[in-house]
């Protein structure tokens, strides 16, 4: 059995990086309408299963994040999705939040639940076969916004998440989103993002979360995607980096990005001009979800004749991003 920390550095190292398919029903049923699929449990299985089954996934995906209702699910030769990736050697991951709900006393803004039964939760999800977990915090930048009401809310929350991850065995990622949503500056977001990162983990400390034992998965730092100033791919991957630099412990053994909304090739480039500045002490990888699989879905829109083109689809970001990582070390 390995440590939380040895799983930690599984999932980020050697070049590889997470993929995110652990949308809720309903976000995943309104993905599968907007390509004509009719949102059905079985549908959402299928969908799945194409992501898990494509060839040589595992050269450049090292964990895959899955939803509740996708753990409990079979694939058609009858194996768990946990087992299927087992055999691949990808690890199985959870979402345990249970969504952004809106906070009291702070219009416009979220909280993210799921505390609730979480310690048992987290022991059944290590029995169905996962081996680390995820949460998701959303901030929106605004007139004012975010509060401090809604960060301090949040971090608190994901603190305890990762505590109780922690202690039931599972490696916790720990994703605080500053959204793209809005016209705001790259510094504007830079700053947010500072403010965030800082203040959580003041909390993870305070909730004596080892940082050694799990992944931070971040934004990037952008501009609104209103924002008619958008800054160079260059510029983004400084300005990212100078916030993680500020912030991140040196012993979080690896920060795996969330696309966040960006195109696929534009995340891409994103990452790799980040691996080309100064000595970093953390890994730099992807937990992309709509980058990694957004192409796949939209070339197999329910049709089986698609299925190996849209596999391949979804093969050609992997291997996209896999190597935008090994820019580093050239
Ligand atoms: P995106 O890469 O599509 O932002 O999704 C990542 C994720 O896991 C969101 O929680």
């Amino acid at each position: 059995m390995s440590t939380l920390t040895e799983v930690a550095h599984t999932l980020v190292s050697n070049g590889r990086g997470i993929l995110a398919a652990d949308e809720s029903i309903g976000t995943m049923s309104s993905r599968l309408e907007s390509v004509g699929v009719e949102p059905t449990e079985e549908n959402r299985r299928v969908y799945r299963e194409l992501i898990v089954t494509t060839p040589k996934l595992s050269d450049s995906v090292s964990g895959i994040i899955l939803a509740d209702e996708t753990l409990r699910q079979n694939l058609s030769n009858g194996q768990t999705f946990p087992e299927a990736l087992a055999d691949i050697g990808v690890l199985a991951g959870i979402k345990v939040d249970t969504g952004a709900k809106p906070l009291a006393g702070a219009p416009n803004e979220k909280v993210t639940e799921g505390l609730d039964g979480l310690r048992e939760r987290v022991g059944e999800y290590r029995r169905l076969g996962a081996t680390f977990a995820k949460w998701r915090a959303v901030f929106t930048i605004g007139a004012g916004l975010p509060t401090n009401r809604a960060v301090r809310a949040n971090v608190h929350a994901l603190a305890r998440y990762a505590g109780l991850c922690q202690e039931g065995g599972l490696v916790p990622i720990v994703e605080p989103e500053v959204l793209m949503d809005g016209g705001h500056s790259l510094a504007q977001c830079q700053q947010v993002t500072r403010a965030v990162l800082r203040s959580l983990f003041d909390e993870l400390a305070l909730m004596r979360v080892d940082f050694d034992s799990m992944i931070l998965k971040p934004n990037m730092v952008v501009a609104g995607k209103d924002s008619s100033e958008q800054p160079a791919v260059a510029e983004v991957a400084q300005a990212t980096v100078d916030a993680l630099r500020d912030t991140v412990p040196p012993t979080v053994p690896g920060v795996a990005f969330l696309s966040g909304g960006q195109s696929p090739e534009v995340a891409t480039n994103h990452l790799g001009a980040m691996q080309n500045l100064d000595q970093l002490p953390w890994e730099l990888t992807y937990s992309f979800g709509r980058a990694l699989v957004g192409p796949a879905l939209d070339t197999w829109r329910g049709n089986h004749g698609k299925w190996d083109a849209a596999q391949k689809a979804l093969s050609e970001r992997a291997v996209a991003n896999a190597a935008a990582r090994a820019e580093s070390k050239g």
